[in-house]
């Protein structure tokens, strides 16, 4: 892609001056960060862009140009060559706090023809949250014409959201359940649903409903949404405590939230399959990884992985390689690049010549220990490379099945992922256990909560039920908080755990 060809060379020479220095001094070369060794492709990892706030949602246009949501609002147009950056809306009407705020972003795929953009972000209205679906034109530089396709209820948290264009030219909108437990199964609300629609954003005939926008049912909170070049629909999802999920979406699947979590292994969730006919995810995550943006890479460009579904990390902090069978309704393999080393991955999506761009978001409402680095956040550029340094970045197995864990590692695994790993919480959304009066003394109420959950705080956050863990991992579990954080109380039995149930 080439910023010197036809329209856009003029696009290129009304430049401000600041941004043509920007432009030349990118220009000169990339900075590499790595080198990644596969079986055979050597890749190399630079920096496309760095000083960017939570770059949300990545979409590559027809002529090759990168387009960035950033999750304050600013929507940006990225040359993929030389990283030179156009700033092209500041949303003016957005909500953002902790997860809301832009949150979603498709380029028509016929952009040249119809320069339309859709994005989806939360905003105010009245005393209330709503999420809105809204179209604008490209045009001279610049993103005009906001046209409100769909507005439907928002919430706090669990907005979703992605969108992406099918092989039939409509519009697919992967909505989150604001939390409220009966949404996604209520075919009335747009709510923990896919939604498909045209793209002047009328409902399309063959929709299994013709006068419903939805499309399939039952999801809690999507954070990926990809087609495959067979016209294949995956999505990631956040799970609650347990089993996020990727899923291959079918017209009108149920995919079971709230009743059945991951795949169908409990006998209320078998119960509720069979009178519901259900969908089981291809692959499920206990603990969780938080899978965010996915994105099908078919290019020859790096054969080890083509035919492969992308997906990035933000608890996991990694990108995940999972392989499909040739019908692409499979997953047969899994590997783990980049574990802990740039931190939470947002969004990932394949370029025109099969290399691939990632984000991070580690200035987000969840930093962890170690991050942001330097030039965060960052959009970073993987593509092949003539040679590799000498300690190049390897992609592991994932495990599929977990060992036997310290409470330690139980700990880290399930709970930390809120109360954090020092176990001082987040500040007004996930309490703190180190001051928590409950770690101390008789256990029996802090087994409750654990066993059992709790009820939403101020945050409309939970505590989920981790009834699933044995009664020695729970045990295992207390014990480490107890005696990380309170002052030396007695140890709790496995049969202690037992007996509370
Ligand atoms: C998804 C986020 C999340 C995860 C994961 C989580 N918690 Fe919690 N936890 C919460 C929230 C939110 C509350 C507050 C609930 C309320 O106010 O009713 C809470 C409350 C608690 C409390 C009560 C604190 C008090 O003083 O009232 C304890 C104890 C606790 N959690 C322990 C754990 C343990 C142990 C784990 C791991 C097995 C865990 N939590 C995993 C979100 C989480």
């Amino acid at each position: 892609m080439m910023i010197s060809k036809g329209k856009h060379l003029g696009a290129l020479l009304i430049l401000p001056a600041i941004m043509l220095g920007c432009e030349q001094q990118h220009r000169l070369s990339l900075k590499q960060l790595d080198s990644i060794q596969l079986d055979k492709s050597q890749l190399k990892v630079e920096v496309l862009t760095s000083g960017m706030e939570v770059p949300w949602d990545l979409e590559v246009d027809d002529m090759g140009f990168l387009w960035v949501a950033e999750q304050k609002g600013k929507v940006s147009r990225v040359n993929p060559e030389t990283g030179a950056q156009q700033s092209l809306l500041q949303l003016q009407d957005v909500w953002q706090e902790r997860t809301s705020g832009l949150l979603g972003m498709a380029v028509h795929k016929d952009f040249k023809k119809f320069p339309y953009v859709y994005l989806n972000y939360t905003a105010r209205k009245d005393s209330g949250i709503v999420s809105r679906l809204v179209r604008y034109t490209y045009e001279n530089d610049s993103l005009v014409k906001p046209f409100l396709l769909l507005e439907i209820e928002g919430g706090t948290s669990h907005n979703g959201s992605r969108l992406a264009f099918g092989p039939d030219e409509k519009l697919y909108w992967a909505t989150g359940d604001v939390h409220d437990y009966s949404y996604a199964q209520n075919v009335q609300m747009l709510n923990g649903k896919i939604l498909r629609m045209n793209e002047d954003g009328s409902i399309p005939e063959d929709n299994p409903d013709p006068e419903s926008y939805v499309w399939a049912l039952g999801f809690r909170n999507m954070q990926g949404l990809a087609f495959s070049s067979r016209g294949i629909l995956y999505t990631s999802e956040h799970g609650d405590a347990i089993e996020d999920e990727v899923n291959l979406i079918q017209k009108g699947g149920n995919y079971g939230w709230p009743h059945i979590e991951g795949k169908h292994d409990l006998e209320q969730e078998l119960n509720f399959a069979g009178r519901n006919n259900t969908l089981e995810p291809l692959r499920s995550w206990t603990p969780v990884i938080a899978p965010s943006g996915i994105t099908y890479y078919g290019s020859p460009a790096i054969p080890e992985w083509s035919n492969s579904l992308l997906l990035t990390t933000l608890k996991g902090k990694s990108l995940r390689i999972l392989f499909l069978n040739e019908t692409g309704d499979e997953i047969t393999g899994e590997e783990i690049l980049f574990e802990n080393h740039y931190g939470r991955l947002r969004d990932i999506v394949p370029g025109p010549h099969g290399e691939i761009y990632l984000s991070t978001s580690n200035l987000d409402w969840n930093p962890q220990p170690g991050f942001p680095l330097d030039g965060d956040d960052k959009i970073l550029k993987i593509s092949p490379a003539e040679e590799v340094s000498s300690t190049p970045l390897i992609p592991i197995k994932a495990q599929q099945a977990l060992v036997a864990q310290s409470g330690k590692e139980l700990y880290l695994s399930y709970c930390a992922s809120c109360h954090k790993e020092d176990g001082a919480g987040v500040r007004d959304v996930f309490p703190s256990l180190k001051a928590s009066g409950l770690i101390n003394g008789d256990p029996a109420k802090l087994i409750d909560v654990v066993l059992k959950g709790s009820g939403e705080s101020e945050n409309s956050q939970q505590m989920p039920s981790f009834a699933f863990l044995t009664d020695s991992e729970v045990a295992e579990i207390l014990n480490y908080i107890r005696s990380e954080w309170a002052s030396g109380p007695t140890s709790i039995s496995p049969d202690l755990i037992k007996q509370s149930r």
